[in-house]
């Protein structure tokens, strides 16, 4: 379904959510409605980036990302009311980010989601932030559990069974940097512009991937985990043994760069793919769901579709504004929770590190990012 599609018409008498979405550099707001019969619809999506604050920098400023939220939350709000054509009055519930995330950020936006629970007695719905990547294809696709999620974003790098909502597997994560992470840092070294997937992802249609041999991480091992910390390393001497870089070096680099992620991610998600069938038996329903904001990435997202096809798994992709970070989704997986009756009190914490799959051992690496 399109996101125009979406943005339709919200009856009041369904379940209006507020979301609020605050976790790193995008300062979102939305309003979802939920029906009864468990569709939903996107009355309003208001999103607003802070790259131009951090692109001196390469990367997020924590600090300067919890100002920019606090300067711009309360106006974001306002205009997702607005555009959705709703007032505090009419809201079911609110829900906020309540981790993980960078801590400043996340609190900025619980804090507001508190004092407008509390202002307007409407429940409070703490969010993760990887749930509600996780639970996206609910709302686009009306897609239910249980599927095989491969989250990848500039935070996470994780394969997840997702059982049903409030219920995951997590069968593999990354010993170091999250793939967006390892995109964004490529296209620092190379000069390129800050996010650096697209950046990436444009240099790489014009080189050429067989150009140079960099390592395929992880490639042939049991457990579906991930490491790119190595591959952008030899990322970074390559450019620098090559010095100075033609613009075609530039698009070699990228290119390569972007095929050795290809062939990890898609020999990982072959593993996880079998581990899948093996946990919940061969009549459980096979679907491979791609979000996260690498998941815009059109090479990684064809090579996918046609493993995917080979493995007899359908696939599962939410357009890409809803793949990036956004406050729908948070409204949508506040909206799953209530439904359940699910709340929070006003003393919920944030977290910095909130893990999916608590249960889930440790992977084995240096710096490991559960
Ligand atoms: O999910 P997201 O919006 O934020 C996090 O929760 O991290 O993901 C942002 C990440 C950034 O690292 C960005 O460089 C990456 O997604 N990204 C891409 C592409 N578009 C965004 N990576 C590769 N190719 C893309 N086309
Ligand atoms: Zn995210």
């Amino acid at each position: 379904m399109s996101i125009s599609a979406e943005l339709g018409h919200c009856m009041s008498n369904n379940t209006l959510i507020l979301g609020i979405e605050t976790s790193c550099d995008e300062t979102a707001a939305a309003v979802v409605s939920r029906h009864a019969d468990g569709t939903g619809r996107i009355c309003s999506n208001v999103v607003r980036a802070q790259w131009e604050a951090h692109k001196a920098y390469g990367g997020v400023v924590p600090e300067i990302a919890a100002r920019a939220h606090i300067e711009v939350l309360d106006d974001v709000i306002k205009l997702a009311l607005e555009d959705a054509g709703f007032g505090f009055p009419e809201l079911n519930g609110v829900a906020a980010t309540a981790g993980p995330g960078l801590i400043g950020g996340v609190l900025v936006g619980l804090t507001t989601a508190k004092a407008i629970a509390l202002v307007h007695n409407i429940p409070l719905v703490g969010v993760n932030h990887l749930e509600a990547h996780a639970l996206t294809v609910g709302l686009t696709d009306g897609l239910a559990p249980p599927y095989l999620l491969l989250l990848v974003s500039g935070g996470h790098t994780q394969l997840l069974i997702v059982r049903d909502v409030g219920e995951y597997v997590r069968l593999g994560t990354t010993v170091d940097d999250a793939l967006g992470e390892a995109f964004d840092k490529t296209a620092k070294l190379l000069g390129l512009g800050y996010p650096g997937g697209p950046e990436v992802e444009r240099w790489a249609e014009r080189g050429d991937a067989g150009q140079f041999a960099f390592p395929r991480p992880m490639k042939g091992r049991a457990e579906p985990h991930f490491s790119f910390a190595g591959l952008k390393t030899a990322v970074r001497q390559t450019a620098e043994r090559i010095a100075p870089l033609a613009e075609s070096d530039v698009a070699d680099l990228c290119a390569s760069f972007q095929q050795a992620v290809v062939e990890t991610i898609v020999d990982r998600v072959r593993v996880a793919m079998t581990l899948y069938g093996e946990k919940l038996g061969s009549d459980a329903p096979r679907t491979l769901v791609v979000a996260g904001g690498v998941a815009a990435n059109q090479a990684i997202g064809g090579r996918l579709r046609a493993i995917a096809s080979s493995h007899g798994f359908a696939i599962c992709v939410p357009p890409p504004a809803l793949c990036t970070d956004n406050a729908a989704m948070i409204a949508w997986a506040g909206a799953e929770r209530l439904a359940r009756g699910w709340t929070d009190g006003l003393d919920l914490a944030a977290r910095a590190r909130w893990p999916l799959d608590p249960d889930a051992p440790p992977a084995i690496g240096a710096g490991v990012k559960a």
